[in-house]
Formats: structure tokens, sequence, C-alpha cells
């Protein structure tokens, strides 16, 4: 089980720009500067404890482009997925950028994350108790309920795919749980866990997080998530992607970014062609 009480604090590599992982004015204060420069708009969702709740937007070059989500900082002691999104949005092309309409809440769980610690300052999981058919989960997190009240914009921003960015503090192996419109995990699926298996080891299969997963996949598994809350609202595909705590922090961050850049060049592919 993971322990929720613990704090995870690891030294960031050089490029970041700050010293400790959980350095969460550092991280926006970067992101915001980093996504102003690659042309995203950004605005607050709310606040929880006066940490603003960020929601950062980027417009395709045409109109009828894929719409994007993509979603880190769930749990705080999961730092490379924030971290990621920095790097992602330094990377990315802007030619990828062009062909998505993109929207990006980097850090979903601000205290959490300030204190390295996996729930909120109240103990509340922000990625559980979304309204699902599927398991009875209520109710949600403070940060939930923030999402929640902007579940159109953030159905609409999701409508073609939703990146959600994790990682497991207790592996050393990388996985990913999916969402599909099919019976087996497709392409999107497999770009995804390949971005990640190209920095770690697979997670072998057998059971995750009491969940069965094979060829490092744990798919449509509806469990009061954001992402499984999105697809039972309609989205086309969803992945949550979940990197190895136990790994070093500067490949969990690449592998990060990695899945974050796989994930945008593949919602803009089909528009491109
Ligand atoms: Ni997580």
């Amino acid at each position: 089980m993971i322990d929720t009480e613990k704090s995870w604090t690891w030294e960031l590599p050089p490029d970041c720009g700050a010293q400790l992982s959980n350095d969460g004015a550092a991280l926006l204060a970067q992101l915001l500067q980093t996504a102003q420069l690659r042309g995203f708009s950004a605005r607050e969702l709310g606040r929880v404890a006066d940490h603003p709740i960020w929601c950062l937007t980027r417009p395709a070059r045409r109109s009828d482009a894929p719409r994007l989500l993509l979603a880190s900082g769930f749990h705080g002691e999961e730092s490379a997925g924030p971290w990621g999104v920095l790097r992602a949005l330094r990377d990315a092309s802007t030619e990828s950028l062009d062909r998505v309409h993109l929207t990006v809440l980097p850090l979903v769980n601000p205290t959490g994350f300030n204190a390295g610690r996996r729930f909120n300052e109240w103990g509340e999981n922000p990625n559980r108790g979304y309204p699902s058919l599927a398991v009875e989960d209520g109710p949600p997190s403070r940060e939930g309920r923030i999402l929640l009240e902007h579940a159109e914009l953030l159905l609409d921003a999701g409508r073609d795919g939703v990146l959600s960015c994790h990682e497991d503090v207790g592996v050393e192996q990388a996985y990913l749980y999916s969402f599909e419109r099919s019976a087996r995990p497709g392409a999107f699926s497999q770009a995804l866990l390949a971005a990640n298996t190209a920095h770690f080891p697979c997670y072998p299969d057998g059971l995750v997080d009491d969940c069965p997963i094979e060829g490092g996949i744990v798919f449509n598994h509806y469990d009061g998530s954001f992402e499984a809350w999105l697809m039972e609202q309609g989205a086309l595909r969803a992945a949550c992607v979940e990197t190895p705590g136990q790994q070093p922090l500067a490949s969990r961050i690449a592998a990060q970014a990695a899945m974050m850049t796989a994930f945008i060049a593949l919602g803009g592919a089909k528009a491109a062609a």
C-alpha cells in the first residue's frame, strides 16, 4: 500500500531552475513564463488554500483540429509529472502544437506537491470521487470540486484525448492505465507505453494496485478517477501514465515529457494527414 503520510522530495536535475522537486513556486513561475512564450493563455479555475489551480490553453491553427487535455500533479509525491509538463512545453515543436487545441492543467494539487505528500492538505485524494456509473466513490476532493465546476470546459477540452500524468513511487517499472473504445489497447496506448518503456523496464504481467495488468497496460478500468470520469462522459480515449518513483528523477521527468510530446503528436497526426 502507498504511504499517504510520507513526504517525498528529490534533488532536481540541473536544468529545472530549482533545487528540490517540491518547489511549487519555482515550478509555477517557470511554467507560466514558458506557457506565455509558447502562445498559451493562463486562467485560474479556482483556488485551494490560496493556491491557484491553473488552466493553460493554446488554440490550433485550424478551428476543427483535435481537442486534447493534459493534466498533471494530482498526487503530491509524483513530482515528475508537473516538471515534465514544464519540459514538454519547452520542447514541443510549434508545428505539433499548432495541430491541436491543447488544454493543460499543470498542477492540480498544489498543497500536496509543496508538501511532497500524496493527498491534499486535508487528506483528500484529488484523483478520486468523480461522478461514475462504475463505482460509488464520493465525495470529491476540494480540487475535484473545482474541476467538476468546470466540467463543460474540461469535457470539451479533452474530447479527442486525455492524458493524466502520474507516478508510482513504490515501483521500478513503467506502466499505464488506458481507455480506448475498443476491446484491446490500440496505437494510442502502445505509443504512450513505448515512450515510457524507452526509459524503464516494463511492469510485469499480473496485478498492479489490485488491477490486472498485461503488457504494461491496465485497460479500460473504471475507478472514479478524473480520466475515467472524462471517458464516461464521452472522451474518445484517455490514459493515466505511471513513471516509476524508484528510478532517478531526471529519467522520470524525461519520460513524462516524452509521453506528453507523443500524446500531442498522436492527437495531431490525423489533423495533419
Ligand atoms: Ni497518482
